[in-house]
């Protein structure tokens, strides 16, 4: 049977959002940051993450699409919406669930320092380092180191589910 065992609680989880909020609001003190939002991992972290932003900010949305239904990538990565406004000359922060092999993140920047921002960052609820295969970019600002597990809850899905809950766990598919 598929359980999910917790790994970092709703409690911790919004205590760390909080801490990078007021870090990232001190390092775009004065700026307008525009948000980009990966869908769909990145929504509840984008959501509460925005939300303990003092400064201006715009939100944007890419979805790329990398995973089947397995928890096994298949490193081929496609951009199934791009951001609606160009984000030439824009101080922009990248939203994301969690950042694995690394392959989507690697990819996704690239395509967006081709369009000339002023500025590019990257921001992470998770970082899973041990399985990185591709190590051109690093993030700015990190929720969670967290070892090789395969995780699911606040965005993060197995076969689309499990994105809803307000934790993240461990998925042990029994
Ligand atoms: P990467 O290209 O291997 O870095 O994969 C990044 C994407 O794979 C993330 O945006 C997630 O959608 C998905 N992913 C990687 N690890 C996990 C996990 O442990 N749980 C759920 N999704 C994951
Ligand atoms: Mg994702």
């Amino acid at each position: 049977m598929e359980t999910v065992k917790t790994l970092i609680s709703a409690e911790e989880i919004k205590k760390r959002v909080a801490e990078l909020g007021k870090q990232i609001s001190e390092d775009y003190k004065g700026k307008t940051l525009t948000a980009v939002c990966i869908l769909k991992g990145g929504i509840i972290f984008t959501a509460d993450l925005v939300r303990e932003l003092s400064g201006e900010t715009k939100l944007d949305f890419m979805e790329i699409s990398s995973y089947g239904d397995s928890t096994v990538s298949s490193g081929t990565i496609k951009i199934a919406r791009d951001v609606e406004y160009t984000i030439e000359g824009l101080d922009v922060l990248v939203i994301e669930d969690i950042i694995d092999t690394g392959r989507t993140l690697s990819n996704v920047m690239k395509h967006l320092l081709a369009q000339k921002p002023n500025s590019l960052r990257l921001a992470t609820l998770l970082d899973k380092p041990d399985r990185r295969l591709v190590n051109d970019c690093i993030p700015d600002y990190v929720g969670f180191t967290i070892p090789d597990h395969f995780v699911v809850g606040y965005g993060l899905d197995y076969a689309q589910r499990y994105r809803n809950l307000p934790y993240i766990g461990i998925l042990d598919l029994g």
